[in-house]
Formats: structure tokens, sequence, C-alpha cells
């Protein structure tokens, strides 16, 4: 038997119902927030994420579905979306919109890790990147965005946490000093992070096999920050004040992408285990200018959506079903049954048809299976009184109506239902 790739999965049945919710929701969320849709190639060139994400990056060096085509170029399955995002910036001179430019997208991503739970290697990312303004205020919006959808999927147990990782000018003097402070505990790292001290030691604070007791002996960023990212953060501290957005300090918060300067936040979810990011990002001021563009700020999040259903899932969220009716009938009535199901979706109702036919018994047993709300039965005899026999199917209740008021009776008993 041929099964899916590892880390890879089928989406149906209550999964696809909380992926198309899901989707839905953070689309409407980011439109309402004046966020358009962009829609990017799934491979790129793989020199845009070694430029990007960087190259000594756990996504880079290990992680990227990398091979080359027939014609000998180099490219990758997106291991994220935020470099593609900024390439296209580039590439199409979206400086010449009005700034700042608002965008979303949602797509699969892929990345070769080990998968567990909340860890795959086909995963599908949302997210925003707001492009074309230095404003804390920019931040502070992109934070309330990721804030709002949590609050629209009613999540309980999540946690904002905030940090700045300075710029160009304050992080080199953090990275020395931090270096060393790890210098006189080199030994003590483990192997990963040995490397990460010559290449990109600020990854060695979030590294979940160092003691907590290293991390705390360490210098903090926060005391190096230079005069502009200190007044930034401060900034986006008070605006997400004013706008109630609850959110913690994390001065070990350093993310694991290189584009980041000053700010980087996570939202994090205790019902999420090991993988507790329910969402992560932050400003990239210099991306767009490393890939040839002008200097152009930004500043976005993505969320794994595969994470927040299973959050959805922990907290026992359903979606409500779109009611389905069932129509039976009899084969000289075919004509008035396939009439009558068009109005129906027309009118965006569900419906499904018998196709196996035989006795109404046997085909309201195949609408009961089906957990249809109505059965229409439309005999001879309706046929001829044009007329159709309703029959719900919790209460068991039938009725006969005039076949040109079925439209207005399935909206008068569905209250509240999606489509009526
Ligand atoms: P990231 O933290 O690498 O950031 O990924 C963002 C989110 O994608 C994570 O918080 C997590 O929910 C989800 N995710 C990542 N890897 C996996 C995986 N293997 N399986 C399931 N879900 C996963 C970025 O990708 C940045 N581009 C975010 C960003 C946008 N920064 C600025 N703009």
């Amino acid at each position: 038997m041929i099964k899916t790739v590892k880390g890879c999965k089928d989406r149906y049945e209550k999964d696809i119902k909380l992926f198309q919710y899901s989707k839905r929701v953070l689309s409407e969320t980011a439109e309402q927030y004046g966020y358009t849709e962009i829609v990017t190639p799934i491979i790129e060139y793989t020199e845009l994420f070694q430029r990007s994400v960087g190259q000594d990056t756990d996504i880079v060096e290990k992680e990227m579905y990398t091979f080359e085509d027939k014609g000998g170029r180099s490219l990758t399955l997106r291991p994220e979306i935020t470099a593609s995002i900024a390439r296209s910036y580039v590439e199409h001179h979206f400086e010449t919109i009005p700034s700042p430019l608002r965008l979303y997208y949602i797509g699969p991503c892929f990345r070769y890790e080990k998968p567990q739970k909340g860890r795959y290697r086909e995963f599908y990312q949302f997210g925003v990147e707001a492009i074309g303004d230095i404003s804390p205020l920019l931040d502070a919006e992109v934070i309330s965005l990721a804030f709002t959808v949590a609050k629209r999927f009613s999540l309980k147990e999540i946690k904002v946490k905030l940090n700045s990782i300075g710029c160009k000018k304050c992080r080199p003097l953090y990275k020395d000093a931090l270096k060393n402070a790890l210098k006189l505990r080199y030994d003590d790292l483990c192997d990963d992070c040995k490397k990460r001290f010559y290449t990109n030691p600020l990854r060695i604070l979030d590294c979940k096999k160092e003691s907590d007791e290293l991390k705390k002996s360490l210098p903090k960023i926060a005391d190096y920050l230079c005069e502009e990212c200190k007044e930034h953060l401060d900034a986006v501290k008070k605006h997400l004040t004013l706008m109630d957005i609850p959110f913690e300090r994390d001065s070990s918060l350093v993310r694991g992408l290189d584009y980041y300067t000053k700010t980087v936040f996570e939202v994090v979810s205790t019902n999420l285990g090991a993988q507790n990011a329910l969402l992560g990002g932050g400003r990239y001021d210099y991306l767009i200018e490393e890939l040839g563009g002008r200097h152009v700020p930004a500043v976005g999040f993505a969320m794994g959506i595969e994470r927040l259903i299973t959050i959805l899932e922990a907290e026992e969220k359903t979606v409500e079903k779109r009611p389905i009716i069932y129509i039976a009938y009899q084969e000289n009535a075919l004509k008035e049954t396939m009439d009558i199901a068009s109005i129906l979706r027309d009118n965006d109702f569900i419906v499904l048809m018998d196709v196996k036919g035989g006795n109404f018994k046997k085909q309201l047993e195949r609408s009961a299976k089906q957990h249809s709300l109505y059965t229409i039965i439309i005999g001879e005899e309706e046929k001829e009184k044009r007329v159709l026999q309703i029959k719900n199917m919790e209460t068991k209740e039938q009725k006969e109506i005039p076949s040109d008021q079925i439209i207005t009776f399935l909206k008068d008993h569905i209250k509240g239902e999606k489509n009526a």
C-alpha cells in the first residue's frame, strides 16, 4: 500500500471542516484589518531562502526540500512565505503602491523536521505582512490582528510574548557580550549550540536543551538596546496596552530566522505541548533591501493552521454542520426531482439525491444514514398534485406542501442556519 509521505497528512471529515472554517475566519479577520490576499508559488529559487531566512539557520541548514529541476536550477519547496512576499515586492515594484502595503496569505510550507504533535513536514501557514512603514503602531496593529484571531476562535490559555532583538547598530554589541559570557560555559553547551556559538549565538537563548540556569546567567538584550530600539519597543508596549492586549516581555525570545530586527513576538498556548508556538513574527526592516529593493521596513507574522486546529480540538470546538436535504423519489418523478434539487442548490441548500432507488422505506433509511435534516418525498401522486411530502428526520413529522413553497418552508424552518 502506498501511504502519505512521512510528516504529511490527508484532510477529511472533522479535520477538513475545521480547516475550512479556520481559513474562512482567518481571511475574514485579515480583510477586516484591510489586508488583501496574495498568492505566490510554492517553489522558489533556493537562493531566496539562503539569503533571507539565513544560511546558518536550522531551516536552511537542515530542513529545506531542495532539488534540481531538469534545467539544472536549484529549487526549494518554500519553508515559509515572508521571503516570497519580499521577493514579490521587489520583483513587481510594490513600492509604487501607497504604503503600508497590507497583505495576507494562506498556503502550504515544507520543512524536513522530525514529525511530532504540532510539527509536520507539510503544514499550512496563515500570515500577514505590513510593508513600508517603520511606525511602532504597525507592529501593534499586526500583534492586535494576531490577538483578534485568537479571540475570534475563543482560544483560552494563550499568551503574547514580546521582545526586541535590536538592530544592526546594537545587536553586534549584545552578540559580543553574549559570546564573552558563553565562552566560559562552552563545554556545557549541546552539540548544536557549540556550532551556534560561532554562527548564531542568539539562538542558544531559545534552545530547549540548554538549562534555565545557564540562560538566566547570560546578559540580557534589554540592557544593550540602542535608544532607537528602546523607544520603538516602549511605543509598541504603549500601543498594546492602549488596545487592551495582554503581553509579557520575554528576553529569551529570539526567533529562528535571520531577517528580524527590533520587535519579535509569539503567541503561545499551553494546549499545544512542546511545540507551543501558535504563531510567530516580527519586524524585518532590511529584508527587502537585502533582496535588491529599496530600504522598506516591514512587520508580520505567520501561524501554523494545524496548530490552531490542535487547540480547537483540545478545546472541543466543532463546526456546526450545514443541514442536508435528502430527496427520495419514484422513477417517474425524476424530472420534477431534478428540478427541485436544482432550485434548492440555487438557494444555497445542500442537497443529496438518492441514487439507488427502490421503495421509499429504503430511501428514507439511506437518508437517515446521511444524517439529513429533511427528506423530500416525490411520488406519482405528488407529481400529479404538484405537491411534496417533507419529513423532518429528527421529529419524524411529515407534511404535504405545494412544490412552489419548498424554499419558503425550508427558510422558515431552518432558522439560524447559515444556508437558510
Ligand atoms: P516561524 O516561527 O518559522 O515563522 O513559523 C510560523 C508558524 O508556523 C509557527 O509559529 C508554527 O505555528 C508554524 N510552523 C512552523 N513550523 C511548523 C511545522 N513543522 N509544523 C507545523 N507548523 C509549523 C515564520 O515562518 C515567519 N515567516 C513568520 C513571519 C511572518 N515573520 C514575519 N512575517
